[in-house]
């Protein structure tokens, strides 16, 4: 079981802890290929999905893992909530409270809602992706995914290309392959990438490389991993145009032929096919971007069993 209430990022987290939920997940994949896709292990529990903002891979996953594992899975969006009707986010968490739900997964535009909700709280909490800052599971099920295909994470090169100043994807998996040992080179146009990122991960800097050439970020890569551009994060234009973009920053199949003869491409969706990867790359046989989503049930129902499963 996890020693900690909370789960909120990547960054608090060991690799025994990264390790433990993996090889859980491994374990719980199985369920999900039964005739009967559900086990007993949390029922009594009550699992809530507070969305704040638009999602279909986490809200879903987390829904069908909770439900998978018995659990009673309520789902919150704002546009349905009190909060239209101008409640605090501490207030809908003490009402949450109120209710005895056992976890609260959170999705929110601000870094640290989720960290807010958890002191709020006694449940357990969840962080479904808050502003730029970190998306956990999503990081985990990138790792799930790259482990089964590799065997192993770490010393890999693994290229991260896109929109990197606006993604939470980003910096939780710049935490949790830097932890491993593997080179994460983050690739984007100058304008979206975050000033001082190397700075981030003081303790493992030597695994963190920056450029803004594609081709160099995925020369002999072992993982190509495209980030969406954020466009509804865009208050102003940070290049000339869509067709310009995918020129320099998207994902040929010309550019894959780059990359280690076995890469894998990933994408943690939703994809802007034709911006930042070709459809022929998203479809093509190196893509393992559903199997990411497959991994994402597994690691949501890991994370809730280990820490609501005691
Ligand atoms: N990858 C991801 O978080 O997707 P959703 O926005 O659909 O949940």
């Amino acid at each position: 079981m996890l020693k900690r209430k909370d789960l909120l990022g990547i960054q608090e987290l060991g690799c025994d802890e990264i390790l433990e939920i993996l090889d859980t997940a491994e374990s719980l994949q199985e369920i999900s290929s039964r005739p009967i896709k559900k086990v007993p292990t949390l029922r009594g529990k009550t699992v809530i999905n507070l969305f704040f903002e638009a999602s279909t891979r986490t809200r879903t996953s987390f829904e069908i893992a909770g439900k998978r594992l018995s659990a009673d899975v309520v789902n919150i969006s704002a546009s349905t909530s009190s909060v239209s009707k101008g409640e605090t986010l501490i207030d809908t968490a003490r009402t949450l409270d109120a209710m005895a739900a056992d976890c609260v997964v959170i999705r929110h535009s601000s870094s640290g809602a989720p960290a807010t909700i958890a002191r709020m709280t006694k449940a357990a909490v969840i962080n479904g992706g808050d502003g730029a800052h970190e998306h956990p599971t999503q990081a985990l099920l990138d790792a799930l995914t790259i482990r089964q295909r590799k065997g192993h994470l770490d010393g890999l090169k693994v290229a991260i290309v896109g929109d990197i100043t606006h993604s939470r994807v980003a910096r939780s998996n710049i935490h949790l392959l830097t932890k491993f040992g593997s080179h994460v080179w983050l690739c984007s146009a100058p304008t979206l990438m975050p000033v001082g990122v190397e700075q981030m991960i003081c303790d493992n800097s030597q695994f963190l490389h920056t450029t803004n050439s594609i081709d160099e970020a995925v020369a002999d890569a072992d993982v190509i991993m495209m980030l969406r551009v954020q466009f509804e994060r865009m208050s102003e234009s940070f290049f000339p145009s869509v067709r310009e973009y995918f020129h320099y920053f998207g994902l040929s199949r010309a550019r894959v032929h780059l990359a280690k003869q076995d890469v894998i491409i990933m994408h943690p969706g939703p994809m802007n096919r034709g911006v930042e990867i070709s459809s022929e790359v998203a479809d093509g046989p190196y893509s393992v971007i559903f199997d990411q989503v497959s991994a994402g049930v597994a690691v949501r129902m890991s994370v809730l069993y280990l820490m609501l499963g005691a």
